[in-house]
């Protein structure tokens, strides 16, 4: 890039990694100037999942709307973008290429650089974007539909995982126990609402690997739910939703805690769909002022898939001269590995 990166470099993301088409518009990696995000929830929902060729062929037709909307309500046009960014993964093969591609069209057509960013570590940057003045260390708990990892932070361009879920993510399982309840989708959600008119205490489900390590299992405790409801047919399924989010999130805030610990973190973040959980937000807050920590719970728009955070991410990788070149792919199966420096 051949202008310095600094607080006036404006950057347009591009977010289609799985059902949500995004856009946004972000200036010295963390002014928000617009963020766009079109949900595509209503079309997969009848399928009980996202179907992949419905979702890049939604991201297709949404995604020029979207980006059109984001520089509209940023008031930029595009001569005023100094780089484009797109999430290359993780995430939907074919739904990953339609950002990718349109990134770096736009890239190239504008002369600027392209960006490829990692989703996982732009949900890291979702959480300074809501909280800027955050302390580091910082543990971040990211927790989705497709993820469940501990991230120590030492500085916003140092990260490592140290903790993550040895099978189901933490949203995976919300919404397979929803699934065998006959509950809503998505799942987490319905589990929220049901869990607040039963007792959590109704069924002592099992907390896996709690005392041992950072790492978190959730496949054994969706198998306890489903034996329990077959063994208990006329058990009431606001009970059994409230005993399974409650051994859920028992788990996350012990380890938060203990992870917390161990890094000596002054800040717990929280990020990804499942930091919607009223109880999780509520548990986790309580064990910050226990332990005299401080906590981010980011604003539902932040916890959840948008290009904002794509923005931003891009924003500290181009301070580090981390452009990607034009023939740069997606990877769909990529991972949080260790942040640079
Ligand atoms: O981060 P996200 O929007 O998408 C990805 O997985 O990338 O997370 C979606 C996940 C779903 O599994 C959904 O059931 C869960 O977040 N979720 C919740 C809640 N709201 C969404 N889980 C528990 N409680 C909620 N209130
Ligand atoms: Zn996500």
């Amino acid at each position: 890039m051949s202008k310095a990166v600094d607080a006036s470099t404006v950057v347009l993301g591009i977010e289609t990694s799985c059902d949500e088409t995004a856009a946004a518009v972000v200036m010295g990696g963390g002014d928000v100037l617009s963020s766009v995000v079109a949900s595509q929830l209503d079309e997969h929902a009848r399928f009980g999942g996202v179907v992949p060729e419905i979702a890049s062929r939604a991201h297709v037709e949404a995604l020029p709307h979207v980006t059109a909307e984001a520089l509209a309500r940023a008031n930029v046009d595009y001569a005023r973008i100094d780089a484009v960014a797109a999430t290359v993964g993780p995430g939907l093969v074919g739904a990953l290429l339609v950002g990718v591609s349109a990134a770096k069209a736009t890239a190239l057509a504008l002369d600027v650089p392209f960006v490829g960013v990692n989703h996982l570590e732009a949900h890291l940057y979702a959480a300074l974007l809501d909280e800027p003045g955050a302390q580091f260390p910082m543990l971040f708990v990211l927790v989705s539909g497709g993820h469940t990892l501990f991230v120590q932070m030492t500085n916003p361009h140092s990260y490592s995982v140290i903790g993550q879920t040895i099978d189901d993510a933490a949203g995976e399982a919300f919404d397979k126990v929803a699934r065998f309840l006959g509950l809503a989708y998505p799942g987490g959600p319905a589990i929220d609402q049901a869990a607040r008119r039963g007792k959590d205490d109704a069924v002592v489900f099992p907390r896996a690997m709690l005392h041992d390590g950072l790492d978190v299992s959730f496949s054994g405790l969706k198998t306890s739910v489903i034996n329990y409801v077959r063994a208990n047919p006329s058990a009431a399924t606001d009970d059994v939703a409230a005993s399974f989010q409650r051994a859920v999130v028992d788990v996350i805030v012990h380890k938060a805690r203990r992870a917390a610990s161990e890094i000596g973190a002054k800040t717990i973040a929280l990020g990804g769909g499942v930091a919607a959980n009223s109880l999780l937000r509520h548990e986790l807050a309580a064990a910050g002022s226990a332990d005299g920590l401080a906590v981010v719970l980011p604003s539902r728009e932040m916890c959840t898939d948008n290009a904002a955070m794509i923005a931003s991410a891009a924003w500290y990788r181009l301070a580090r001269g981390e452009a990607s070149p034009l023939d740069a792919g997606a990877n769909p199966n990529l991972k949080l590995g260790t942040g640079q420096r």
